[in-house]
């Protein structure tokens, strides 16, 4: 059966995290329905094992099938690292669009020839990464950190608060005095503690890479390709649901209405 392009998009993630993802779709295809879903009563998944994290998405990704979506974004580094080609096999129909660490355009970037990667455990010590940063970042040295602890700090809404601060100056802080010059963001949570970030790094001329708008932009194409952009010219519909309680599902509304109200210095995108 074809796909309908007036479907919604679906995004997925552990938490609250994807809402650094959902906010630039929904702000660069504001015609298109989203659907996103978050894995509440099971996060976070930085410390579980592979086969975890795909029996736990799978569910997911089967929610946002039976809510009809069109594409699904992975919008969790965690759960791409883990499970991406897993889901790619068993829905071979279904566009997937994954998340990957930014070292990339990082690379490409740096001036200093150092660069900083701040991910979920599973992330940074997966072979995946290892493969990316040999791939795309030869000659540039990588300092990778596991920023154990800042899932449950956004989870809980205290993004801005001095156990935040303290946690994340004590990950930034070596990267900066060896030299890092751009910080990628490798986990989809960590945007949200973009304010604390950026007090963290101060005066020091430091880009921080969150990949949400190339991801965006990414999405627009795959679905330009497989001719499933909406034609629709009013505003899409938007749905949270969530595998935790009523309030989680409340909490990702808000956040997601926070984020998106929310405006960043240019260079900040
Ligand atoms: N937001 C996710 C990521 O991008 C997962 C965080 C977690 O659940 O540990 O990695």
């Amino acid at each position: 059966m074809a796909i309908d392009k007036h479907a919604p998009i679906g995004i997925i993630d552990s938490g609250v995290g994807g809402i650094s993802v959902w906010a630039e779709i929904v702000r660069q295809l504001p015609f298109e329905s989203v659907v996103y879903w978050a894995d509440s009563a099971h996060c976070p998944y930085g410390g579980r094992t592979q086969e975890e994290i795909i029996r736990l998405v799978r569910p997911g990704v089967e929610t946002l099938i039976r809510a009809g979506v069109k594409l699904i974004v992975i919008a969790c580094n965690t759960a791409t690292t883990a499970a991406i080609a897993t889901l790619r096999a068993e829905w071979p129909q279904l566009p997937f669009v994954g998340l990957e660490p930014a070292v990339k355009p990082a690379a490409r970037a740096t001036r200093s020839g150092i660069v900083g990667v701040l991910g979920t455990a599973y992330t940074v010590h997966s072979e995946m990464f290892r493969r990316t940063a040999e791939k795309y970042a030869s000659g540039v040295q990588i300092i990778a950190t596991a920023g154990n602890g800042l899932v449950e700090l956004v989870e809980s809404g205290r993004e801005e608060t001095p156990e935040a601060e303290r946690l994340l100056r004590q990950y930034i802080e070596p990267m900066l005095t060896a030299g890092a010059d751009q910080l990628v963001l490798a986990c989809t949570h960590f945007p949200l503690l973009r304010a604390t970030i950026r007090r963290v790094i101060g005066p020091r001329s430091v880009a921080v890479i969150d990949p949400a708008p190339a991801i965006a932009r990414h999405t627009a194409d795959l679905l330009r390709e497989h001719n499933l952009l909406t034609d629709r010219t009013t505003p899409g519909e938007r749905r949270f649901m969530s595998s935790g309680t009523p309030a989680d599902t409340e909490r990702l509304r808000q956040q997601a209405q926070r984020y998106e109200n929310t405006t960043w210095q240019q260079n900040d995108r």
